[in-house]
């Protein structure tokens, strides 16, 4: 942290481990009760904020987790004047968390977005989110608040994949909103060949706060490696909350595990996790990648002892295989195959040849796409092949011992 950071952040904030700390917590935040929580964005430099964000130890909540100083260094080094987007297209159908946040906290988006432009040298900045009424009519008016129009909103296709980062830019190009090859990466040659930053709006809200409060504040909750909150979708009894919490708490904490057969963890691009293992897992990438699980963008599902994993997986596998562009090999021949036998399977009418395939298929589009959807895919396809493997046995006899049918994960188009 340079000597401007320290002085600038000394101060101590009153209520600083409070929790929520990016949710506002009260309803919906206008632009005087945002001034009244947290005052204006302090006037400080852009290479002060990046120290600022890198001693926080900040990293990405779109779901890769990726240390945001870095990219925004790479994106400031870049070669011309820099674009900044907030990525809050939602396409995960398991999360609600970025539209909860930008519905309730649009201020504090905002300020971020400015802090992340002011860092990176931007002279375009973009929102980019899913165009439902409530969205827009929010944003709206929080910039005709701020009486701000440099920021412009562009509308995401309603698609899984309109938020990967090179969907994002070409959207905002003017493209139809499908991935590109890399490299070159976004951060290189994006938005109209420049460098641009493309950063989900919850990792802006908490950089806002960054700017608002300092690093040392920041670092107050969370772990020594993995510091701050995060925002989760957390399901349960057919329903779901957007809440935020400390990384580094036990998951037992956040959803009722008590009837849980197993937990996806990080959403259709994530992981099953029987549920023992979760008992004793923790919000973090370091607990729960020793389940083999990442947080992701925080999506958390408990799937009841009554319903089947098997046809739950299914059901998303032939979703997910519907959303990919069509460009990439993987998702032309992989992904349509893969849906088409896990649904076979799902209704007992898989046999062990086509078992065998499906593992093999899961093997050949790894890492074979332009982007990670076909990667993100066959994750969730390989857990449940392993965490529900007494089931596939009995799904290749023609047996099920779902209970309850009616559908956990939603495979909505
Ligand atoms: C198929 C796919 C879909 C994605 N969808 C989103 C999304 O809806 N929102 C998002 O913020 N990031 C999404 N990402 C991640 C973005 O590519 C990018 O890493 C992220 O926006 C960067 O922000 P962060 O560093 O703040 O996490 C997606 C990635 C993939 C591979
Ligand atoms: S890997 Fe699939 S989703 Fe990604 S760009 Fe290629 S076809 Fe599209």
């Amino acid at each position: 942290m340079t000597s401007t950071t320290s002085r600038h952040w000394a101060q101590t904030v009153p209520g600083s481990t409070a929790l929520p700390r990016v949710l506002a917590g009260d309803g919906r935040r206008d632009l005087p009760g945002h001034l009244a929580r947290h005052g204006q964005l302090p006037d400080v430099s852009g290479s002060a904020l990046l120290d600022a964000v890198e001693a926080a130890g900040l990293s990405g909540r779109g779901g890769a987790g990726f240390p945001t100083a870095r990219k925004w260094r790479a994106v400031a080094s870049g070669a011309g004047p820099a674009v900044v987007v907030g990525n809050a297209a939602e396409g995960e159908p398991a999360s609600s968390k970025d539209h909860v946040l930008l519905t309730t906290n649009p201020h504090l988006v905002l300020d971020g977005v400015q802090v992340a432009a002011r860092a990176v040298g931007a002279t375009r900045v973009v929102l980019y989110a899913e165009p439902d009424a409530e969205t827009w009519a929010v944003l709206g008016e929080a910039l005709r608040e701020r009486e701000d129009d440099r920021v412009e909103l562009i509308a995401a296709r309603h698609a899984f994949i309109a938020g990967e980062e090179s969907a994002v830019v070409d959207a905002v190009s003017g493209g139809p909103g499908l991935p590109r090859a890399k490299p070159p990466r976004v951060f290189e040659r994006g938005v109209d060949g420049r460098p641009t930053l493309v950063q989900n709006v919850e990792t802006l809200a908490h950089a806002a706060l960054v700017a608002h409060y300092g690093p040392g504040w920041f670092r107050a909750l969370g772990t020594d490696d993995e510091p701050g909150t995060m925002l989760l979708t957390l399901h349960g009894g057919r329903g779901r909350t957007v809440a935020e919490a400390e990384i580094g708490t036990p998951l037992v904490d956040l959803v009722d595990l008590a009837g849980a057969q197993a937990v996806l963890i990080g959403g259709y691009h994530g992981t099953w996790v029987p549920a023992d293992a979760a008992r004793s897992a923790r919000l973090s990438r370091a607990s729960l990648g020793a389940v083999g699980a990442t947080p992701g963008a925080g999506v958390v599902v408990p799937l009841p002892r009554g319903s089947c994993g098997v046809v739950e997986t299914a059901r998303v596998l032939v979703y997910l295989a519907a959303q990919s562009a069509g460009q990439c090999g993987p998702c032309l021949n992989g992904l349509p195959r893969i849906a088409l036998v896990a649904e076979a399977l799902a209704e007992g009418r898989a046999t062990p040849r086509d078992l065998a395939d499906l593992r093999r298929w899961a093997g050949l589009v790894q890492r074979r796409g332009a982007c990670a959807h076909p990667d993100g895919t066959v994750r969730l396809l390989t857990s449940a092949l392993e965490v529900f493997e007494p089931e596939v046995q009995r799904h290749l006899a023609g047996r099920c011992s779902a209970r309850d049918h009616r559908p956990i994960l939603d495979g909505r188009s």
